[in-house]
């Protein structure tokens, strides 16, 4: 049996990027455009990642052949939404029904989870794209609302779901040595920081 493995895109994957979205099958699912340009894939995957970015772009190979790739990526420049990353995916045609897209997945939401401290991992799908909505439901992923005709597919302006999945258990303090740190006293003169006789317990 083929294994499954994952490693991070570079820039000499755009032809194979290129490949996987020729296909209809999958850039219709997604919002590529047909005739996938490989420099333009190449343009992006050099293009470097800045400082503090935790971007990631990861490919499955089956055979040692690129069949599945899947990204995490910021959201934009705001401040206030640092904690949130949307997510991509597209598996080929050929290679679906193998566990690739269970093995992208797991392997992002890991990543978010434990390396890169997202809060919240979102995406959109079609509404008729059963087979992607039932994979994220899989990893926790929850229904937010549904987008009217939010894009074009092939003729038609189609609805789409708006998913989400939260952090299920957001990273604690690690336990330090010692004796237990006294806690910080901010005084109660300041009203913007009311401190509870809980919180100074
Ligand atoms: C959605 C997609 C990524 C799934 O990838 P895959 O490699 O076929 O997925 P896997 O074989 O790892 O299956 C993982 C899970 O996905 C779901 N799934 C995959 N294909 C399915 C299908 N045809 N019907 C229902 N559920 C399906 C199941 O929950 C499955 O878990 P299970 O094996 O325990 O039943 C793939 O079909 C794809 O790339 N489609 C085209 C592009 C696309 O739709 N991208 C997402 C855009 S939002």
């Amino acid at each position: 049996m083929s294994s499954i493995h994952l490693r991070r895109a570079s820039p000499d994957d755009a032809a194979a990027y290129a490949r996987l979205m020729a296909d209809e099958e999958v850039f219709s699912q997604l919002l590529q455009l047909p005739f996938p340009d490989a420099s333009a894939w190449r343009k992006r995957l050099e293009t470097p990642r800045e400082a503090g970015q935790a971007d990631i772009d990861l490919v499955a190979e089956l055979d040692g052949e690129v069949v599945g790739q899947a990204a995490l990526f910021s959201m934009g420049a705001a401040v206030r939404r640092r904690h949130a990353m949307g997510l991509g995916i597209g598996v080929a045609k050929p290679a679906q029904r193998r566990g690739v897209g269970n093995a992208l997945i797991g392997a992002l939401t890991d990543y978010a989870d434990r390396w890169a401290g997202v809060l919240r991992i979102e995406l959109t799908v079609w509404v008729d794209n059963e087979p992607a909505q039932q994979l994220y439901r899989k990893f926790g992923f929850e229904v937010e609302g549904r987008l009217l005709a939010w894009g074009l597919r092939g003729g038609r302006y189609v609805d789409a779901i708006a998913m989400a999945r939260l952090h299920p258990a957001s990273p604690a303090l690690a336990a330090r040595g010692g004796s237990p740190a006294a806690p910080v006293d901010r005084g109660s003169g300041d009203s913007r920081f009311p401190v509870t006789p809980d919180a100074r317990a």
